[in-house]
Parts: structure tokens; sequence; C-alpha cells
């Protein structure tokens, strides 16, 4: 199912800005998402990424985000992003449509 835009916004907010921004270029505690929708795993330049997470090998669509963001400690063993997941598929789906958009821009 389609994602909710502003629900999605709100749960970034909540979730995943004090590491990501989506919509500059900008590195934080980890690597930038603006653009991360088509983009192979591990290819933000100069990031300094785990070996795991920059040798996956998947290419982020939304279909491969909403394994990943369930249990990303499970879809990419040795990852060193320290987040616990969001079990709520519907939540997932919010926060995918939200980056789709942003992240294009
Ligand atoms: C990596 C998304 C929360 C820190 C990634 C990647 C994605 C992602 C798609 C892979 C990027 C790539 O391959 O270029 C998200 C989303 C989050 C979230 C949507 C919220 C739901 C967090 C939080 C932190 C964090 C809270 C920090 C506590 C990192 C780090 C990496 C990473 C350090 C690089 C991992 C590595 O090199 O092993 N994130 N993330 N993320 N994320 Fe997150």
């Amino acid at each position: 199912p389609e994602g909710d835009y502003e629900k999605g916004k709100a749960l970034f907010k909540s979730r995943c800005l004090q590491c990501h921004v989506v919509d500059s270029k900008a590195t934080k505690t980890g690597p930038t998402l603006h653009g991360v929708v088509g983009r192979q795993s591990g290819q933000v330049p100069g990031f300094d990424y785990s070996a795991a997470n920059k040798n996956k090998g998947v290419v982020w669509t939304r279909e491969t985000l909403f394994d990943y963001l369930k249990d990303p400690k499970k879809y990419i063993p040795g990852t060193k992003m320290v987040f616990a997941g969001l079990k709520k598929a519907d939540e997932r789906a919010h926060l995918i449509k939200y980056i789709e958009v942003e992240s294009a821009k």
C-alpha cells in the first residue's frame, strides 16, 4: 500500500533525522539519504561505511528499503547503523513515501 507523506515526515523526524538528512548532501552520523532510491548501497562519496554495508551490493528501492528497515541488522549483518528497526509495516510504508519524494528533489 502507498504510504502517507505527512506521516512519513513525522516518522523521519522522530526516528531518522538524528543521523540522516534526506534533503541535502550533508553527512551526519549516517550518510545522506538524498538520492538513495535507485542507488546501490554504500555509494555516498566520502562516507566511511562498514564493509558490510559497502559490500551488500543491493539497490535501494521501495522493496529493499521496506525489508531493510524492518530489521537492519538482520538485512545487513555487521552494519554500524544503530537502529532497532521499524516493525510496523504501515510505518515503513509512510517513511519510504517521504524518503522517495524528498530524496528525488
Ligand atoms: C545507513 C536509512 C536511522 C545511522 C543507512 C542506509 C539507509 C539508512 C538506507 C544505507 C545507506 C547507503 O547504503 O548508502 C535509515 C532510516 C532510518 C535510519 C530510514 C530511520 C528509520 C538511523 C539512525 C542512525 C543511523 C537512528 C544513528 C543512530 C546510520 C549509519 C549508517 C546508516 C551509521 C551506515 C551503516 C554502515 O556503514 O554500516 N541508514 N537509517 N541510521 N545509518 Fe541509517
